[in-house]
């Protein structure tokens, strides 16, 4: 619950956040008479701004938030570039803190996920993809509505997938979106050890068991810890035909059995997810790796082969050595039989004003071939 003054009342609200976010302790109302200035100068300071004021009006004063909240201060401009492995933590350091100040901007909803502002889009849809039903009112931040509001967008219009021949997939909230497709690509070129049986572990949105199914491979069996994923990857291969050759697990990595072809594309960043939003960019320990990495000999028929994804950016970054990985490999028994490369075509890879600018670009996706040497 947070709590706050209203006309001369005490007034209390349930308090919902998908991203994690505690609810905030000092509480205002604010409307369209709210400067950025004097809106921004609370956030800072931990205190939240609940809006009574234009819909329209509250994302410009966010926007208004998010440029002071990206103004580098000047006495930070000069300082020598920290080591890489430092600017790192310092750059998700600084998102944290820019995250935890742009949530204090606030939107009241009524029953049924309606926003009781003037100019409120109609969000009920998006709001019951992400949050399920809901029949009681609720306060949750505009950052977060804006982000769930975004994903209810993507979910719609769908990921092009060149490796689907442009067919779409259609990411849920909270699922991980292919929207890097070099990855997709290298599933969709390497040589496949069979076509009879597959694992796809940790599925998704389902992007790579669909992939393998367009390929041939008759059975795939799909395992993801999160509902939410089940749920999507379900949807995504029914809608693109090749439902009957994937069956959706929930599981710990892998399922019972074994298979000739084992595919898995963890989080590619050692670290701890600061939201369960960042569940997919970051393996906390490496935990997803190293399971996958330590069962997969077990788990492969003899002459099979698993299919490790993963980006060079943490070695980049210093948050993991090649030396581990081959390590790792190592010692769960396996051995590279082969590797297939991609440079990543996002954006952010090149643009020099992005603080990881030096790691983003000499980063390289790599599909590892590995094979049991038991
Ligand atoms: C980086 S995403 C990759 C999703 C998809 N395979 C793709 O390539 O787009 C990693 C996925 O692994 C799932 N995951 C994480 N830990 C898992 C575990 N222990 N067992 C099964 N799935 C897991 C996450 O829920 C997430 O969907």
């Amino acid at each position: 619950m947070i709590g706050w003054r209203e006309d001369g009342r005490d007034r209390s609200a349930r308090w919902r956040s998908e991203s994690g976010a505690a609810p905030p302790r000092r509480v205002v109302v604010a409307d369209d008479a709210t400067r950025a200035d004097e809106a921004y100068r609370l956030a800072c300071e931990g205190t939240a701004l609940l809006w009574r004021g234009d819909f329209q009006n509250a994302r410009q004063l966010l926007a208004a938030m998010a440029r002071r909240a990206d103004r580098t201060p000047r006495s930070r401009r000069r300082k020598p570039e920290p080591p890489q492995v430092q600017a790192f933590h310092l750059y998700r350091q600084a998102r944290a803190q820019r995250a935890h100040t742009l949530g204090m901007l606030l939107i009241p909803f009524e029953p049924g996920h309606t926003i009781p502002l003037r100019r409120a889009p109609d969000v009920a849809q998006a709001c019951t993809e992400a949050y399920g039903p809901d029949d009681e009112p609720y306060v949750t931040s505009l950052r977060e509505l804006l982000g769930i509001i975004g994903a209810h967008e993507w979910r719609e219009k769908g990921v092009p997938i060149p490796a689907l021949g442009d067919d779409h997939i259609h990411p849920h909230y909270g699922v991980f979106s292919p929207v890097r497709g070099e990855y997709v690509d290298l599933v969709a070129q390497a040589p496949l050890p069979a076509t009879t049986v597959a694992f796809d572990i940790g599925t998704g949105t389902g992007v790579l068991a669909a992939v393998l199914a367009r390929r041939g491979v008759r059975r795939i069996v799909a395992t993801d810890q999160d509902p939410r994923a089940l749920a999507c990857a379900i949807e995504n291969v029914e809608r693109l035909d090749v439902a009957k050759h994937v069956e959706p697990v929930e599981a710990d990595l892998f399922p019972d059995g074994r298979a000739p072809l084992i595919v898995c594309n963890p989080p590619w960043v050692p670290g701890k997810p600061a939201t369960p939003l960042e569940r997919a960019v970051y393996d906390p320990d490496g935990r997803m790796l190293r399971g996958f990495l330590a069962g997969l000999a077990d788990h492969l028929e003899p002459g099979g082969e698993g299919w490790l994804i993963l980006s060079d950016l943490a070695e980049h970054l210093g948050l993991r050595t090649r030396a581990d990985l081959m390590g790792l490999v190592d010692a769960a028994g396996l051995a590279v039989a082969g590797r297939l490369d991609a440079r990543p075509a996002h954006p952010r890879a090149a643009d020099p004003d992005d603080p990881l600018h030096a790691a983003r670009a000499a980063e390289t996706t790599t599909l590892w071939r590995l094979t049991s040497t038991r």
